[in-house]
């Protein structure tokens, strides 16, 4: 009997939800948490009335955010009171920034565990079910140590990978670092995620080629400033370009990607790394936040717009065709219309594949709420995102325009969204067989075509496009070799 054994880990109904807020470093924490306790014999459930594990894995980067969790902690309450034998968890960014705040709001939570601790999750879980006493697992504050106890309280999860687990079979994030030391004025993630420290190479690769053997094509490498990442090794200094070279050399693995740049880390040597290897996507995500060197001093960006500028010529000029993303926040402290102005001119001069546009939301700990008034009110900073909004579109279409009667090699992903909505209810409907993958340079292509095509790189002509996305059709073998291939068939 579990009893006697003293191990209760499998004897209880062990239905698990999981709720995932935030960037992909969260989307990767949840997925391996999952796997961690799958292996302990719990299985997942969709329906939230039925789990008796709920976790809640969460993001601080804006107010809003936090909102959505703490309404949803809110909602719990009643959950738990139906099911006494719940346990709720809540894990994360929000978990290491709020600590106790957490129970204090949301006195039936269970256990509250920051982002260096996730590791604990199921014995904590465990341990909640059988003293049903709250518990608190969360890493040193920046100011609570020397920078080394600082960074070893906040430990990389990285365990063995669960094929099942993943999103899809053919994708898969990897790690290579965590943390972040730049200390943006108005950003938390240094204190959610901890001191940057970059994994050891050789554990990268060991990954890499794990996945591959599970079926990866496609790994997507993960840091809070991806390209600062340097680990010294066997006595050599490692570089994101030096573990581009080692991953592209992985058999299997067809398509390599990395997030976030940081711009001042864009060095010549990787810019090389992405023209050279075949493997590694022309897409490079490079947040600039603003075009007015004003707000990016107070930002503590820690480049100018002309620094900006020159990235981008290297970029442009190294790596041709590469499709360049970006991120801005608008309505940051003391940032009037003209230094708005400066943004849109940025956006207008650089034509980003996309940018992410967000409203400046303070956050207390940071500094920028410590020196600088929130000053740019709620209507302003819609108007502004609204017209950044309409502008990066515009670029985005008349760019994504010209990719029309052209051919592109495109990984399959799946069903589109709205096939897997119409795959309930008709399956024999043509809107069911409509695909959705990337290009290269990451583009998001929809056309029609067999779901056995997923996980396969497949050759698309486009024929429309809309700003977010190229429509098509698969290009077949006789059409792509042109009447060539079609004479012997004729004769
Ligand atoms: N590490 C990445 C991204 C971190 S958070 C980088 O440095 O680029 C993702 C994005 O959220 C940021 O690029 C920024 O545009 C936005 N962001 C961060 N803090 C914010 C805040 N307080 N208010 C609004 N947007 C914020
Ligand atoms: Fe935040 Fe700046 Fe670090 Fe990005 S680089 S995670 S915006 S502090
Ligand atoms: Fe949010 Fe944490 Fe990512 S604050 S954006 S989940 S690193």
């Amino acid at each position: 009997m579990a009893d006697s054994s003293g191990d209760t880990r499998l004897q209880h109904n062990a239905r698990l939800y999981i709720e995932t807020v935030g960037c992909q470093m969260n989307m990767l924490d949840s997925e391996l948490v999952v796997a961690a306790l799958r292996q302990r014999g719990y299985t997942l459930t969709d329906d939230i009335g039925q789990a008796d594990t709920i976790l809640l894995n969460t993001c601080s980067v804006r107010e809003h955010a936090e909102h959505k969790i703490y309404s949803a902690l809110g909602r719990l309450k009643y959950s738990k009171r139906r099911r006494p034998q719940q346990v709720i968890g809540v894990m994360g960014c929000m978990a290491q920034k709020d600590q106790t705040l957490v129970f204090r709001r949301a006195p039936h939570v269970d256990i509250v565990v920051g982002t260096g601790q996730l590791a604990q999750i199921p014995d904590m879980i465990d341990q909640a079910r059988q003293h049903r006493a709250p518990a608190l697992a969360v890493s040193l504050d920046r100011q609570d140590g020397t920078q080394g106890e600082i960074a070893d309280s906040f430990q990389s999860y990285d365990p063995l990978r669960d094929p099942e687990m993943r999103p899809s079979p053919y994708q898969a994030f990897v790690r290579i670092m965590i943390g972040c030391d730049k200390f943006c004025t108005y950003c938390v993630v240094p204190a959610t995620r901890g001191p940057e420290q970059s994994r050891p190479p050789s554990q990268i690769i060991d990954e890499v080629r794990l996945l591959a053997d599970q079926g990866v094509k496609e790994v997507t490498l993960l840091g809070q400033t991806v390209n600062s990442y340097l680990h010294n090794e066997n006595g050599r200094t490692h570089a994101l370009a030096d573990l581009l070279y080692r991953i592209h050399d992985v058999p299997g693995i067809e398509r390599i990607k990395f997030v976030t740049n940081y711009p001042r880390d864009m060095s010549d040597g990787l810019l090389q790394a992405v023209r050279d290897l075949p493997k590694v996507c022309r897409y490079l995500h490079v947040p600039a936040q603003s075009g007015c060197d004003e707000v990016l001093r107070r930002m503590k960006r820690g480049y100018t717009v002309a620094d900006y500028r020159d990235m981008m010529h290297r970029i442009r000029e190294t790596v041709p065709g590469c499709a360049v993303s970006s991120d801005f926040i608008v309505g940051f402290c003391g940032e009037d219309e003209i230094a708005f102005q400066k943004s849109l001119d940025l956006i207008q001069e650089f034509r980003f594949k996309n940018s992410f546009i967000f409203k400046y939301s303070p956050r207390s700990g940071t500094k920028a709420f410590q020196r600088y008034a929130d000053d740019v009110n709620e209507q302003v900073k819609r108007r502004r995102n609204n017209e950044m909004l309409a502008l990066q579109n515009e670029i985005s279409e008349q760019d994504n325009a010209e990719f029309i009667g052209r051919d592109v090699d495109v990984l399959v992903e799946g069903s589109s969204k709205s096939a897997n909505k119409v795959l309930e209810h008709d399956p024999g409907s043509p809107l069911a067989r409509q695909l959705v993958g990337r290009t290269d340079c990451d583009r998001i292509v929809v056309f029609d075509g067999n779901i056995r095509l997923a996980g396969s790189l497949v050759r698309v002509h486009v024929c429309d496009c809309t700003s977010t996305t190229l429509l098509g059709s698969v290009v077949t073998e006789q059409v792509r070799h042109g009447s060539e291939s079609l004479l012997p068939i004729i004769s």
